[in-house]
């Protein structure tokens, strides 16, 4: 079946049944009956006749401000992250002005800036310490900079910044009186997590999703957060007026309820899953991990020195083994011929398959 054209994202839907999904740092580990049952509850109460009340249903703005410790701030809902993003970079972001962020990175947030005429300034992290650093970004900076993005976790690498890091970046970005775009997708995973709004609240908004740590991707869910200034800046620009899914708010509301039952469980499964990647990564020549142990649910796998390409691994991962794990290309113009990503918050008898995989695959195409 390798070698033919086949849409490795369609196959992968047609066999989700079998197939292990570490292609999109989604988390399909089952983590507590109370999400479920929120969901069930709302279906059976038939609340999906109304369109949910704007602000959100009723305690979710105050568990998202809680599960974060801050106070003073506003939540705005959104479908997603992705949405927030989409809404906070129209509103700040005009034509000619460049946004500072790194390379590799979670590209989609690039195309968005662009969509407001802005250009994408790429500080290339491949390579040690793998992360921004004031320095590099000093140097990447001009007359033009408006916004500087982090994402930290950071989508694919994994490496997370220690507050002293954050603090220095935010130093740098209110010097220059920038926009902080904090994008906090894989906040969950990382149990030293740090707001950028602690530094610099004024002009820092923070990406929040519950997609990743509470698993509801599917769901559609994630919020803005800033000051009631800027959110009110950004809301200019929601383009979903009539408010987010209920079924979704009931879902994120549950699980950010449940939360000290389920976090401990993921991190611990993630914990395990890693060291188990990282023992058949040790196992082939060539490869190696360059961030380890990872503060997001995901890292990398440098396959350069095996002389494989990583979409070609990824489709014999996916239609040799069911395991879908995503290459490089995604994620980077620049080094995406370079590695695979791989998400492991699966559940681990499925990470268990992930060994077999990866070795037979890259040993079965090494040339
Ligand atoms: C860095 C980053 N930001 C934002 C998103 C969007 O997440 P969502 O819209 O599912 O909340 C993703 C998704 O993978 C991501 O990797």
């Amino acid at each position: 079946m390798v070698g033919e054209r086949v849409d490795l994202f369609r196959f992968a839907h047609e066999h989700r049944g079998e197939v292990v999904w570490m292609s999109q740092n989604t988390n399909t580990i089952p983590l507590n009956p109370s999400i479920k049952d929120a969901i069930l509850t709302s279906t059976q109460k038939e609340e999906y006749h109304l369109y949910p009340y704007k602000p959100g249903v009723f305690g979710l703005t105050e568990a998202i401000r809680n599960d974060l410790s801050i106070d003073g701030f506003d939540v705005f809902l959104t479908n997603g992250g992705i949405e927030a993003l989409y809404s906070a970079q129209r509103a700040l972001l005009r034509q000619g002005d460049e946004v500072v962020t790194t390379d590799p990175s979670f590209l989609p947030i690039h195309k968005q800036a662009g969509m407001s005429g802005a250009k994408v300034v790429e500080v290339p992290i491949y390579g040690e310490p793998w992360k921004l650093t004031v320095d590099a970004v000093e140097r990447e900076m001009g007359e033009r900079t408006k916004a500087l993005l982090i994402i930290d976790p950071h989508n694919p690498l994994g490496i997370g910044y220690t507050a002293e890091e954050l603090k220095g970046l935010s130093e740098v970005a209110e010097d220059r009186g920038l926009y902080l775009l904090h994008d906090i997708t894989y906040g969950d995973f990382n149990d030293g997590q740090v707001l950028a709004t602690e530094f610099y609240p004024e002009k820092t908004l923070l990406f929040y999703s519950f997609s990743k740590g509470a698993g509801l991707a599917g769901m559609r869910i994630g919020a803005l957060i800033g000051t009631p200034q800027l959110v009110e800046r950004v809301r200019h620009f929601d383009t979903n007026i009539l408010g987010v899914n209920v079924l979704a708010q009931r879902a994120a509301l549950a699980s950010l309820r449940g939360k000290d039952d389920w976090l401990p469980r993921l991190r611990e499964i993630c914990g395990r899953n890693q060291a188990v990647i990282r023992g058949a990564v040790e196992r082939v020549d060539g490869a190696f991990l360059p961030v380890y142990p990872s503060k997001g649910n995901m890292f990398i796998i440098d396959v350069q020195d095996t002389g494989v390409d990583p979409g070609t691994l990824e489709e014999r991962m996916l239609l040799e083994h069911r395991v879908h794990v995503r290459a490089g290309y995604y994620l980077s113009e620049r080094f995406g011929q370079n590695f695979i990503r791989v998400s492991f918050s699966v559940p681990p008898e499925q990470c268990d398959r992930f060994p077999r995989a990866f070795t037979e695959s890259v040993e079965a195409l090494r040339t």
